[in-house]
């Protein structure tokens, strides 16, 4: 709680332009500022401050309100933090009125490493400029990379001495507490004894929004390949390495005001930049580039151009890249340097113009980028021709808004001289995975308790294709059959389902049901039973699914659908029946089926699923034979051999050659 007379005094300290100007770049008009507004991506400012009312007001989102409430709006802030974070701009104390335990236990933390920090940076820095190992080991290899003066104070470059303990001693002395020296990552402690974390390295604080130091790079100057080049701090309670971007605090004001962001891949790549006048340009050190830093980015700007070495890794990493910023709504560009060099390497062979020359011109919008890059070595090769159209559309096809992907694909089929229409069907096809792929937790609440741990690992996937209306020739009425036993008698079983992130690649869990997972997988994949009445009972289990909940068995053998009734009845009565391969499966689990169904219902869909990957094997092959479009006719066969290899994975998973 702040007291009344705080927040008044908060209030009548408040300057909104300056608080609103850390965030927006305003110009001055008259009595009133303007800016492009940050809550859209408009290219004409209509975004108003008024200092005399101390408002804001944005005409493109209709926005408004006072200092405030335009960091609750634009910070995302509580009331509370937005106070303080004002308090703490015109140095006003706030004298809390009560806090909880953990509320002051949280601050104190927080407060306490940022304490720790700043001096540390100090420390680092005085240590680079004045002491002579600093000058004559830190700074001259500064020196030597060719930093200027200014860019290594405006970075509060530093230099932690060699030694074991130096700095931490210092710090000790000084009166800092060592449990905060090791909270903040810079102390180690071994046996008992301290010693310095990032001894004998040169140091590159990384700095929040705000300017505050949260962490630190340490870069070593010894050359021996098994040291780690950097050291980056442990994540604490100031530092979330993948919400931070270096060199945000002296980006933003350049990145709103120019409406672009370059992302580089090193701390040394920023200052460079710094140093040959761009100052728009953050890196996402220390990680590689995550979400979190995209969101943090389109605060300040819809348009990101990356500027990556030219190696394979590099190249690499600007792939990963392109999907996720594209993936967020952004526009993403892409600079590669000679390989091998990265901009800052590159800065130091040419002028400062002559760097920013190159950047304006190399820079290619990302299908321009992958084509070219893919087409080098697709030239002439169909199969690879066809492997390009895949990547690029599965990269437009990322895109949020649908008018975007349009004309992207417009210009992928005018670049790569393809039929629009084989794009489309390509990324229509996508499209669909994708939005069935991500499996939602549970709309179910907590689930009862298990009666086993069941668990899934990630469902096979298969690719998308055209489904085909005739029915599926491999699949017989026995597995359909397993199908809907599974379903009618396990469907409200809850199971952990691992699922993969597409991004990170991490694995999570969530918690579905039974019925959810056999349902969505037979959605995600596009295929339908063959047998008329099973289809009626899915499509019936399914309304209950919609509604969140699941179906009394009695809605189903009462069924006024006479069929659908007598079908039901008879699975309800003997639950484990009739299976192709019942002998293999007898020995293995009939008695105790529900503690062993995880294995049970892992059969039943990759059954399914490899009758439904013959089954379009199949239909691909007919397709190829009567296509008469050699593009499409590459996809075909690009297609036909990523099924060949699932259909592999699938029979490897029964242990058996069905080839
Ligand atoms: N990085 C890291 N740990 C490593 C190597 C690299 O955290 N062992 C991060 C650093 O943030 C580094 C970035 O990845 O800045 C890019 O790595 P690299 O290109 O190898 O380093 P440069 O920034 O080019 O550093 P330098 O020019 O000093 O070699
Ligand atoms: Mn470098």
């Amino acid at each position: 709680m702040i007291p009344k007379h705080t927040i008044d005094q908060i209030f009548e300290a408040v300057y909104i332009e300056e608080v609103v100007g850390e965030f927006v770049h305003l110009k001055k008009q008259g009595a009133t500022f303007r800016g492009l507004s940050p809550f859209t991506n408009e290219k004409t400012p209509s975004f108003y401050v008024i200092p005399a009312k101390g408002i804001y007001k944005c005409f493109s989102s209709g926005k408004g309100g006072n200092a405030v409430s335009f960091l609750m709006e634009h910070e995302k802030m509580s009331y509370p933090e937005a106070l303080r974070w004002i308090a703490a701009k015109y140095n006003i104390e706030v004298e809390e009125e009560q806090k909880s335990p953990e509320q002051m236990e949280a601050q104190t933390e927080r407060e306490s490493l940022a304490v720790v920090m700043a001096h540390a940076q100090q420390y680092f820095t005085e240590q680079l400029i004045s002491s002579d190992e600093g000058k004559a080991i830190g700074l001259s290899y500064f020196k030597e990379r060719g930093f200027r003066d200014d860019i290594i104070k405006k970075f509060q470059l530093g230099y932690n001495p060699e030694g074991w303990d130096t700095f931490t001693k210092a710090a000790i002395d000084a009166g800092y507490e060592k449990k905060w020296l090791i909270a903040a990552g810079l102390t180690r402690d071994k046996d008992g004894k301290a010693y310095d974390f990032f001894r004998g390295r040169v140091m590159f604080p990384i700095r929040n929004v705000s300017g505050k130091v949260i962490a630190f790079g340490g870069r070593t100057l010894k050359t021996e390949k098994k040291i780690a080049k950097y050291f980056n701090s442990p994540e604490n309670a100031l530092y979330n390495k993948s919400k931070v971007l270096y060199g945000i605090y002296l980006a933003k004001h350049e990145m709103s005001k120019l409406d672009m962001a370059y992302l580089v891949e090193g701390y040394t790549d920023v200052i460079a930049m710094h140093q040959a006048g761009v100052e728009n340009v953050v890196a996402s050190s220390g990680t590689s580039l995550t979400e979190g830093q995209i969101k943090l980015i389109s605060r300040y700007t819809k348009n990101i151009t990356m500027l990556y070495d030219g190696d394979p890794a590099g190249i690499r990493a600007s792939f990963r890249g392109i999907d996720l910023i594209l993936k967020q709504g952004l526009n993403v560009k892409v600079v590669l340097f000679p390989d091998g060099d990265d901009p800052d390497s590159y800065s130091k062979k040419v002028s400062s113009s002559e760097l920013q020359e190159y950047i304006q011109n190399s820079a290619k919008d990302f299908i321009v980028f992958k084509t070219d890059h893919l087409l080098g070595d697709a030239k002439g090769d169909p199969t690879k021709r066809a492997s390009l159209i895949s990547e690029i559309v599965n990269s437009i096809s990322q895109i949020p808004d649908n008018i975007k992907r349009s004309v992207y694909i417009q210009e992928c089929s005018s670049l790569l001289d393809i039929e629009e229409r084989v794009l489309l069907n390509e990324m229509n096809r996508l499209l669909r995975v994708n939005t069935t792929k991500q499996k939602s937790p549970s709309p179910y609440g907590a689930p009862p308790p298990p009666p086993d741990d069941l668990f899934l690992p990630p469902p096979i996937e298969i690719p998308a294709i055209q489904p085909g209306s005739a029915k599926n020739p491999y699949q017989t009425e026995a597995q359909e059959a397993d199908f809907i036993r599974l379903l009618l008698n396990y469907g409200n079983y809850p199971v952990r389902l691992a699922i993969q992130d597409d991004n990170t690649g991490e694995e999570e869990e969530v918690n579905i049901s039974v019925a959810e997972y056999l349902l969505e997988e037979l959605e995600h994949d596009q295929f339908d039973l063959n047998n008329e009445v099973y289809k009626r009972i899915v499509a019936r289990y399914a309304t209950y699914l919609e509604k969140e909940e699941f179906p009394d068995i009695k809605a189903f053998t009462n069924s006024e659908d006479n069929e659908m009734a007598q079908a039901c009845v008879q699975f309800l009565a003997s639950p484990y029946v009739m299976s192709d391969n019942w002998e293999l499966r007898h020995g293995i689990y009939p008695e105790t089926e529900d503690m062993k169904l995880d294995r049970a219902v892992r059969d039943c869909i990759n059954r399914l699923k490899l009758n439904n990957v013959m089954s379009l094997i199949q239909l691909t092959q007919e397709k190829i034979r009567e296509s008469e479009n050699d593009d499409e006719l590459m996809l075909l066969l690009y297609e036909k051999k990523k099924l060949d290899s699932v259909k592999i994975t699938l029979s490897n998973y029964f242990g058996s050659s069905i080839l």
